[in-house]
């Protein structure tokens, strides 16, 4: 593997599917599992390593974001990965330039709680695009609304680039992996798994039953209240339609329910497609 810190010395094997997985580094299994299936199904496999500071807002996490070049590289080079783009601020931003605005479902959910998040990563991640050039492009479901995001803005701009969506890794007691899991102290961290839990019951909850718009709002209430009882500070827990991006009363196929939950300072997200 080889690491490479500026845009030029990027190569562009030419008969060869690049697979690309965009990261911030801190690295673990979540991050581990996208760059195998990326070796799995690509000749050529570009990581980036890159903590994006346009995608943090004023009093998030950005100075405390976990940087070991050296272990993340280690990781990376065992995954498979034969490139780790590993640039620097002033060679991705040399100053403050043009941004990709996604409509509608960047200002909704995160967006709400986060103004300015997905315009970073929007941003950044078509940058990336045009800079590694690749043919397909993995990201994971545990951040499922930047992949709504990165669909859209992918198909909207006509990127050539297939997006390739790879399902939640998660540890034993359900938690999914996150960068932020190590944030938590050890009573939260006992706490924490009640997020996947309170979703999956939702989601049982919602199935099958057709409920009326009332009964899962009922539902959705209930799956709150849950959660703060154990200790958590519930953002959004809401039930939305994957192919309008809105929130929606109504659970069929192609439906998620979606949950950003504080314990603590942390801040937890996951989601289950139902
Ligand atoms: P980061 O949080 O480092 O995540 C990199 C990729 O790993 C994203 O596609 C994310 O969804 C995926 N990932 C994280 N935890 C996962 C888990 N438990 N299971 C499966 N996949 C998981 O997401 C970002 O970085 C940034 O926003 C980025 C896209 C790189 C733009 O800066």
């Amino acid at each position: 593997m080889q690491i490479v810190h500026v845009i030029s010395d990027l190569p562009h094997p030419a008969n060869q599917t690049v697979g690309f997985v965009p990261t911030m580094g801190g690295f673990h299994e979540g991050h581990l599992s996208l760059m195998r299936t990326a070796k799995a199904e690509c000749g050529f496999v570009v990581a980036s390593l890159f903590v994006n500071p346009t995608q943090f807002g004023a009093g998030e996490d950005f100075e405390r974001y976990p940087r070991n070049l050296e272990r993340d590289a280690e990781m990376a080079q065992a995954a498979g990965v034969d490139i780790l783009f590993a640039p620097t601020t002033d060679e991705m931003y040399p100053r403050r330039g043009t941004t990709i605005h996604v409509p509608a479902v960047t200002t909704l959910w995160e967006g709400a709680s986060r103004p300015g998040h997905f315009e970073g990563v929007a941003t950044i991640v078509c940058k990336l695009f045009n800079v590694v050039r690749p043919n397909v492009a993995y990201f994971g479901l545990k951040d499922l609304q930047q992949c709504l995001v990165i669909s859209r803005m992918t198909a909207d701009l006509n990127l050539p680039v297939t997006v390739s969506l790879q399902p939640t890794v998660r540890e034993s007691d359900g938690l999914a992996l996150s960068s932020r899991n190590m944030y938590l102290t050890e009573s939260e961290r006992a706490i924490a798994p009640e997020l996947q839990r309170q979703l999956i019951s939702s989601a049982l909850a919602l199935k099958d039953n057709n409920l009326s718009s009332e009964e899962v709002e009922v539902q959705l209430r209930h799956a709150k209240s849950s959660l703060e009882a154990v200790g958590f500070r519930v953002d959004y827990f809401e039930l939305i339609d994957l192919s309008s991006t809105h929130s929606t009363h109504s659970a069929k196929e192609g439906s998620a329910l979606i949950a950003a939950a504080y314990l603590g300072k942390t801040r937890l997200i996951d989601n289950i497609i139902l």
